[in-house]
């Protein structure tokens, strides 16, 4: 098979993370007979610094031409220091969500036997756990109107959200539960806002079409707690594009590192396959950061973008047996060595 694939790197350790899945999927390619054809582009402040803006025409052309999107990371300390910068590297990612048409974003939450004890939450609680919140991402208050008043000292964030934006994401979430345990927790704050009570409305208008799906309605503070106590209890969860930042990072403590989740956003046009974590600036460029969720993410490509189900099944085997071997990096390797990323990335190649 000929795979058309965009590489956008970004930031920090993200050129790093991103090599090393370039050589896990071509280690895959090779055995599996497919073509890989990969086109770098810039995106984040490694686009601002060479051409002034985070997410330039160019690096929108590669992705529409592209079969799919594989993504790094993106910010700068550079930028979060200063609230009154013009142009922020995160512009980038919002505006390619925005003109990708990327309205929904995949984040699995599981963990690995090998790493149970490395969770800060209690073995009992958390073995086992297999969820996934689905977040909107591309409406709500990252895209509504916001400003200051004419004094300067009041802002504003708007947040709106159509029937027609919480349909195709709940959509989405129904046929997601129908593939999975039948369960779907529709989390919102309509105690309180308006958006949320079409949110939940129009959830349950959708109810009769999906009969077999049991759907929960729950409040977001809940939800909040609940996901640390027992997040076995959950399967499918659907939340708007705010609270779906908060819970999927509050999430991924589930799996005991940050370095280990991958994700997917997919919508209108080419879909993108990234890691949970950030750009990760203390790191980068010393072959330390964990190249596992992007790893993990060149996987989620392989089974979605292409359907080729079996090549991605080998990149979570051989994920699974560096674990098991302790062929980690210093995140997760605790008194014993740890791998240079480069060297993790060498031998989950070798291993496929
Ligand atoms: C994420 C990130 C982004 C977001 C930032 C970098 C703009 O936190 O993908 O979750 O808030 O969506
Ligand atoms: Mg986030």
């Amino acid at each position: 098979m000929k795979l058309n694939i965009a590489l956008l790197a970004g930031d920090g350790i993200g050129p790093e993370v991103i090599n090393q899945a370039v050589k896990v999927s071509n280690a895959i390619a090779k055995k599996f007979n497919h073509q890989i054809t990969w086109t770098s582009a810039l995106t984040g402040a490694a686009a601002i610094d060479a051409v002034g803006e985070p997410y330039p025409d160019t690096t929108h052309e590669i992705c529409m031409a592209a079969d799919a999107v594989l993504f790094g990371a993106i910010g700068h300390p550079r930028f979060d220091n200063d609230p009154k910068a013009k142009v922020r590297p995160e512009q980038g990612l919002l505006k390619m969500r925005q003109k990708l048409g990327l309205y929904a974003n995949v984040r699995p939450t599981f963990t690995f036997p090998s790493l149970i004890d490395n969770s800060p939450l209690k073995r009992e609680r958390i073995e086992g756990t297999d969820i996934i919140i689905l977040r909107e991402l591309t409406g709500g208050i990252y895209f509504g109107a916001r400003g200051r008043l004419d004094d300067g000292n009041t802002a504003f964030d708007t947040c709106t959200y159509t029937r027609a934006e919480v349909q195709r994401l709940a959509k989405l979430g129904f046929e997601m539960a129908m593939t999975r345990s039948k369960k779907l927790c529709c989390v919102d704050k309509a105690n309180v806002l308006e958006t949320s009570r079409l949110w939940r409305e129009t959830v349950q208008d959708m109810e009769k079409d999906y009969p077999e799906v049991t759907v929960s309605y729950e409040f977001v503070d809940a939800v909040a707690m609940r996901l640390v106590q027992w997040p076995n209890s959950y399967d499918v969860l659907i939340t708007e594009n705010l609270f779906g930042d908060i819970l999927t990072d509050e999430a991924s403590v589930i799996s005991g590192s940050m370095g280990l989740m991958p994700s997917a956003s997919v919508g209108i046009h080419t879909s993108l396959y990234e890691p949970i974590h950030g750009s990760y600036p203390q790191a980068a460029g010393k072959d330390i950061a964990n190249p596992l969720a992007t790893v993990l993410s060149a996987a989620m490509m392989f089974e979605d973008a292409f359907g080729l189900k079996e090549e991605a099944e080998l990149i979570r085997e051989v994920v699974n047996k560096s674990l098991a071997e302790g062929v980690v990096t210093e995140d997760l390797a605790g008194k014993n060595k740890a791998y240079k990323t480069s060297e993790v990335g060498d031998w989950l190649a070798k291993n496929i």
